[in-house]
This record gives C-alpha cells, structure tokens and sequence, in this order.
C-alpha cells in the first residue's frame, strides 16, 4: 500500500513506528521499497555517499532532481522525500517555492525536506499552502556545518534544548507534516515526540521518536569515510563486494570466466569459412 502523509500522521496516532531509509538511485530504490520501508529520503547525503564531497554543501538542486528522478522511477510503495540543498531555499520564499515545484514536477516525489526552524517558516507556509508536503529538520543540520563548527550533538543546554523545542512547535505550526531530529539527546527528542502531533523521524536521537532513519550505506557497510556513534550497521557490503571482485579478477586471469553459459555460440561451418 502506497504510503503518504496521512499514512504517516495516522502512524503516530496508532502508536506505529516509521522506518525511513535514503537512497540515490533506481537499483536500490527498487530493492529497499520492496522491504516495505515507509519512506525513502533522497538526502542531500548523496554528496558525500555518492559524489565524495566531505560534506552536503557543493549539492545542486540539479544533483538532486537527477537522483530524485531514478529513487522515484523505484519506489512503489514508500513515500519519497527529496532534500532541498543548501541555498535552495534560504534565499526567499519565491526561490524557495519556485525550487521545490521544480523537485515535485521533475522528479515525482511525494514530499521536500529542509533544513531550518523559525527561520524557514515563511518558506514551509507557502509550500504547504501550494500543495507541497514539507518535512523539516532540525538538531544537526549538516547544511549548517560551518556555523556548527563540526558534526556535534546539538540540544544539550538549557538554551539550545528550549530553542529546538521551540522551533519544531513552529514548524509543525507552519505546517511541516514530519520532523526529521538528527543528533541530540534522546529524552530531548522524547519530550519533542510527546509535545507534537505530527511524526518525528529520528537519526541519532534515542528510541523514543515516532520512526527512524539511516542512510542505506551506513546500514549496509558500503559507506567508510565516517561512521557516526549513531549508526548501527547490519551488514558488510564492503567486504562482499570486495571478495566478488577479486574472485573476477581471478577467473579472468584463469579464463574461467566467462563460461560456455555466458557465451553465445555460432555453427563451426560457419566460423571456418571465415579462417
Ligand atoms: O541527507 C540525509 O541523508 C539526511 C538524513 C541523514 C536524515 O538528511
């Protein structure tokens, strides 16, 4: 069943937990909303999962309608959020709007995610007014990066945790359909959960969220660049992809590959006639 952001907003009523996880491409799209994950998220992590950037900055909103294109042509089932990228929506609320009706009508997803508070209400009033789900994203935002001075738990004083209780009150108000709360501490995230009414999405912030999200690399042992405390990993990919590839090489040198069941094959009469 296609899930949507009734779907969701009926999950947190009944008590249900959320799975969301992100995803770039078309292949793993198709194989991850086959698993009956809620959502899938086209994060702006692609710039360091799929790009190699260090961080989600130099991600263009045109990076992100390309792979936003492929996750959806995948996903039958999960709902599809794409990130706006930095300075895709800061700007105003016309490049904001103007932005996310590109991300809609371009890509086909269900949903746009910013990051922000207070700050970009303007912005989810009017996408929301025009007709365009808005999950925001408040804790670590890695768009702020530079202003954070580094990938840390936010939250933990008295005047940061009111500020993020505050923020996501106002961008439920504006009518933002999901939180997504990245890095701080979990009974923070708790008393979050408890005082809205729309869905939070955790990543990095206790058990005690309406659902959860990773990033699939992480999940699967396929990204090593950094591993923050908050991942937990359930498979290896690496490896296997690793030992797959080196068993390649190896029948190549041996000429074990490709087999006569990977070959095509010609009458010998004809083959002759051509020596
Ligand atoms: O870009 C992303 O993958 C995200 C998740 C970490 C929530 O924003």
């Amino acid at each position: 069943m296609k899930n949507t952001v009734l779907s969701f907003q009926k999950a947190k009523t009944d008590g249900k937990k959320l799975t969301m996880l992100t995803a770039y491409d078309y292949s793993t799209a198709k194989l991850i909303d086959s698993t009956g994950v809620n959502s899938i998220l086209v994060g702006d992590s692609l710039g360091n999962v799929i790009l190699g950037y260090e961080d989600t900055i130099s991600v263009t909103i045109e990076d992100m309608i390309h792979h936003g294109k492929a996750v959806c042509r995948g996903a039958k089932n999960a709902l599809v959020i794409v990130d706006m990228p930095f300075m895709s929506y800061q700007i105003s609320v016309e490049q904001a709007l103007e932005n996310a009706g590109r991300l809609m009508k371009e890509t086909h997803c269900q949903a746009v995610k910013l990051e922000g508070g207070k700050n970009i209400c303007p912005q989810i009033k009017a996408m929301v007014a025009a007709g365009i789900p808005v999950c925001a994203h408040l804790g670590l935002t890695p768009q702020h990066i530079n202003a954070l001075g580094g990938f840390k738990v936010q939250g933990k004083t008295e005047m940061a945790a009111k500020q993020l209780l505050e923020d996501a009150k106002a961008v439920q108000d504006a009518g933002a359909f999901a939180l997504v709360l990245e890095a701080i501490p979990a009974k923070l995230a708790k008393l979050i959960t408890q005082t809205l009414d729309i869905p939070t999405i955790g990543i990095g912030a206790g058990n005690q969220t309406d659902g959860q999200v990773l990033v699939y690399a992480d999940l699967l042992g396929l990204f090593s660049d950094f591993t923050p405390k908050f991942v937990k990993r359930y498979a290896n990919i690496a490896t296997l992809i690793d030992q797959a590839v080196k068993n390649f090489i190896d029948d190549v040198d041996k000429q074990t590959f490709p087999g006569p069941e990977n070959q095509y094959q010609i009458d010998d009469s004809i083959i002759d006639k051509l020596y």
